[in-house]
């Protein structure tokens, strides 16, 4: 098994700061903000069919993927990385979490609320950890007064011209009216008219008599404009010279979670909008890659199977089981991590715990093979399935063996105690009654099988493909 997968990046040194932020990450289970790359195994197909997605948004046209697997299986993981990827391909990205107060559609403020914290994260290259709204703004003034001073025309001209085109789209003349007034605020030093238009733009205003006082717009960013306004910034930000809009969204069985039928239907209903404009490329330079479990995906009593015009538009490649894949639908099937992901995977903990320094290594090779061994025996396959639990004992063993040294590895490895993950969020709903449940549960145990086996064949293939293979941020 060793002898196949690459050597962990050896020379590569971690900044002490980085070690400590990725290490506390993982240890609390969840996505290091920084230094994922340190960690990144797998993945390859995946990531290649994102990429195609990222060229046609680029290209001016649109995608839409769910990235479904189950707990823990690396859905947080995947999104940071495709992110990434499209910042450095010249996207700007918007990312959040869904909640019970963050949805796609609702009449309470929670879709304004969910664009709201979009824009938060709003993020670019040169700023990629968010709050990059105004750099963003600024960009298009600055190349509107380029194009102003090539031409001969005056920047009032270009930016009038631009925004037309903008106008002509739903809600879009309110849209260009609040870049407008950021083009006046700019031009007479007007820095109060600058920031109330780039707080519209966020969609922080919360009523309209006071986006009119300050702006002089009849309208709001709310929950009834919440997708037209993301179509429009997409517009938006080609016009500042950038290459389209990624759309990332975690958390989506937060919608499956949604108690009343009609508000769940109401949000399920706002997907197939996205999906079948993606599906048409109607919505230009914009593309969203969505996150969730496979109940989320397909409990037929609450999740998008239960919404029959989305079932049919996302029911799987039939023949695509028994090892075989297809990356070119809209569901993105995470594959499990296979044993060979797995021990890289531990390889590079070891030398990020080491903060690069194969010379101060912890554990040798024969203590990760002692380890996946461990781990087989106690839990079975599931271990490198969903890596959660796993890295996390893995760098708990790391710690004791760095705070006292001389310590023998292999009884501590022999006394790590790991049990099956279960997932929270399938725990009984409010208004559940027990078939549901069953019926929820059985939809998740059934896709156990056909997803293993086909990553062995998408591992096949991932070998062909160097390049990829060796992905680095
Ligand atoms: N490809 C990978 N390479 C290295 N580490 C990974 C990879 N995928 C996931 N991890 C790590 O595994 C842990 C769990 O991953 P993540 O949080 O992405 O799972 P998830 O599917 O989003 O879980 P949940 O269902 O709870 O949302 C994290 O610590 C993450 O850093
Ligand atoms: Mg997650």
């Amino acid at each position: 098994m060793t002898s196949s997968t690459p050597a962990s990046p050896a020379g590569t040194t971690i900044r002490p700061r980085e070690r400590d932020a990725i290490l506390q990450a993982l240890r609390a289970g969840v996505v290091p903000r920084v230094g994922q790359q340190h960690v990144q195994v797998g993945r390859a197909d995946e990531v290649k069919a994102l990429l195609t997605d990222i060229d046609r948004i680029a290209d001016g046209g649109s995608a839409i993927r769910l990235a479904i697997g189950e707990y823990g299986s690396g859905k947080t993981f995947f999104l940071h990385l495709v992110r990434s990827i499209a910042m450095e391909r010249k996207l700007v990205t918007v990312h959040a979490d869904l909640a019970p107060d963050r949805r796609l559609h609702a009449t309470g403020g929670q879709a304004r609320s969910l664009y709201a914290e979009l824009m938060r994260n709003i993020a670019t290259r040169a700023k990629p950890d968010g709050g990059a709204m105004g750099s963003i703004v600024e960009r298009f003034i600055t190349a509107a007064l380029t194009e102003a001073r090539e031409s001969g025309t005056t920047p009032d001209a270009v930016i009038r011209g631009r925004l037309t085109s903008l106008s002509e789209l739903t809600g879009g003349y309110d849209f260009a009216e609040v870049i407008g007034a950021y083009w006046r605020g700019h031009d007479t030093g007007n820095e109060q008219l600058k920031s109330d238009a780039v707080r519209w733009l966020r969609g922080e205003f919360s009523t309209r008599t006071d986006a009119r006082a300050a702006l002089g717009v009849r309208t709001i960013v709310d929950d009834a404009t919440f997708y037209d306004q993301l179509k429009l910034l997409a517009r938006f930000v080609v016009m500042a010279g950038f290459s389209g809009l990624l759309v990332s969204l975690d958390e989506m069985v937060n919608l499956y979670k949604l108690a009343n039928t009609q508000a769940r239907n109401a949000n399920y209903e706002q997907i197939l909008r996205i999906l079948n404009d993606s599906l048409q490329g109607t919505a230009a330079h914009l593309g969203f890659v969505l996150g969730g479990t496979p109940d989320f995906l397909l409990d037929t009593r609450r999740g998008l199977y239960s919404y029959a015009a989305l079932q049919s538009r996302l029911a799987e490649n039939t023949y695509a089981t028994n090892g075989l894949v297809d990356h070119s639908g809209p569901v993105l099937r995470l594959a499990n991590l296979s044993p060979e992901d797995f021990y890289l995977l531990l390889t590079r903990l070891r030398h990020v715990f080491a903060g690069g320094d194969p010379t101060s290594y912890l554990v040798p090779d024969d203590a990760l093979t002692a380890f996946m061994t461990h781990c087989s025996s106690r839990i079975g396959d599931a271990y490198f399935r969903t890596p959660r639990t796993t890295i996390k004992e893995f760098v708990n063993l790391l710690a004791v063996l760095e705070q006292n040294p001389g310590t023998d590895w292999a009884p501590l490895v022999g006394a790590v105690n790991l049990v099956t993950e279960s997932n929270p969020d399938l725990a009984p709903l409010p208004d559940d009654d027990g078939a549901a449940q069953a019926g929820a549960n059985a939809g998740f145990a059934g896709q156990a099988g056909p997803e293993a086996e086909s990553h062995a064949a998408g591992l096949a293939s991932a070998s062909d493909d160097d390049d990829l293979a060796t992905f680095k941020l």
